[in-house]
């Protein structure tokens, strides 16, 4: 991400968007490659498809952020990668990681590669920390589970990670319990543990969505940190383009279970050839213009049950015409060979901004006519109004 873009969009101004060190300069090999990742779920309602192919590279040194609204097939697709799905998720698709695909592996072999090789750090760190353990004997059990080395030598490294992720006073505030730090202290506890074994991937969902902004800036710098000390590629999910404005090389946004638009970050923030693109950065407010109205994408995703053939973003794009509704557009190259994007239009969006397609009355009025008419004719297809 360059310093341009940086200077530019943020979700806060107290976020620290300055370049995380691990996350720039020359990229190194792929360390994982993910092709054709198709995620269904059965329900009641018919299958729910919440990942349809889906497909990225990681580059060693590389972060990669992937953004869309909540229900986007954002987490499903990194558990699926993890491996920690339930039975009743039916996965398609490969996951190479070092030769292998982790699809295909026997749960021993996926056990020795989670928290050693790739980790993982969800938005609420009470899910991945132990309530009756201190913080130091969960980060020195981490080493252990992959080291075999003595307690004493695991409960240094432990400090030691604490450190890193700046804890203050880490040797006493290894001895303390997960209830006794705050919430940021938590997190950036639970960054230490995916330290623990140097991993090659971290995959982080929504690490700072649970937090208040300046606490989102410090995991952040501490996210930055983790990277820069284990060289570890990085998935950085999130909801809120501002958060990987200032850390991300590369974007991937999401929508209904696709890829709608992937590029690096400086295409996809200041080039972007998608409208939902457009919508997500219109709804992001800006320091260089901070009077300027925001222009929120009206209604809601739509539901990934029985989808109606056509574009997925269609019931709320003001660009939307009857060659929408006849297929699904496929993600294909726009300015340059790695610029992808899911639009038959993508080439309108030359030179326009979130103000230019986005008209927050007329998109209002439209979405609850479409709501009405929907209701009306008892269609499946979402088109709810903004309040
Ligand atoms: N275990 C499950 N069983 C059935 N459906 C599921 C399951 N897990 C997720 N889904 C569905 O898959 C879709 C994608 O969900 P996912 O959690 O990946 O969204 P997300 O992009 O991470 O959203 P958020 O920003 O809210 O975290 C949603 O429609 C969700 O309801
Ligand atoms: S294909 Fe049509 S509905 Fe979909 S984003 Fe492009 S213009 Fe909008
Ligand atoms: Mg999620």
């Amino acid at each position: 991400m360059t310093e341009r873009a940086s200077e530019k969009f943020t979700a806060s101004e107290e976020i620290d968007l300055s370049p995380a060190p691990g996350a720039r300069g020359a990229k190194g090999d792929v360390v994982l490659e993910v092709s054709g990742l198709d995620v269904t779920f059965p329900s009641a309602d018919g299958p729910v498809r919440a990942v349809r192919g889906v497909d990225y590279r990681l580059h060693r040194g590389e972060v990669l952020g992937i953004v869309g609204e909540s229900g986007s097939g954002k987490s499903v697709t990194s558990m699926a990668v993890m491996r920690l799905l339930p039975g009743t998720a039916q996965v398609k698709g490969s996951v190479r990681f070092d030769g292998k695909d982790l699809l295909t592996l026997s749960e021993a072999e996926m056990t020795r590669i989670r928290g050693s090789r790739i980790a993982m750090i969800f938005q609420d760190p009470m899910t991945s920390l132990n309530p009756v353990y201190t913080v130091g004997a969960q980060i020195a059990e981490a080493v252990r589970a992959h080291h075999d080395v003595s307690r004493q030598v695991a409960m240094d490294r432990a400090v030691e990670l604490l450190d890193r992720v700046r804890i203050p006073n880490a040797k006493d505030r290894a001895n303390s319990y997960p209830h006794e730090l705050s919430g940021g202290m938590r997190q950036r506890v639970v960054i230490a543990i995916a330290m623990a074994n140097d991993p090659d991937v971290i995959i982080a969902d929504e690490p700072t969505t649970a937090l208040d902004v300046t606490v989102q800036a410090q995991i952040l710098e501490a996210l930055a940190a983790a990277q820069d000390v284990t060289g570890a590629a990085m998935v950085l999910i999130t909801h809120d383009l501002g958060v990987i404005a200032g850390q991300a090389d590369r974007v991937m946004v999401m929508y209904a279970g696709k890829p709608v638009e992937v590029g690096t970050a400086e295409e996809v923030f200041y080039t972007p050839r998608m409208p939902y693109t457009l919508g997500l950065l219109g709804s992001l407010p800006r320091l260089d213009r901070p009077s300027e109205r925001l222009t929120p994408i009206p209604g809601s995703p739509p539901s990934v049950v029985n989808m109606p053939p056509g574009c997925p973003f269609g019931p709320r794009c003001p660009k939307h015409t009857e060659r929408c509704d006849e297929s699904e557009p496929e993600l294909r190259a726009t300015t340059g060979a790695g610029h992808l994007a899911a639009c038959h239009y993508a080439e309108t969006l030359e030179g326009q901004e979130a103000a230019d397609v986005f008209d927050s009355e007329v998109a209002d009025h439209e979405a609850l006519a479409g709501l009405a008419a929907a209701e009306g004719a008892g269609t499946g297809r979402d088109g709810e109004a903004r309040a």
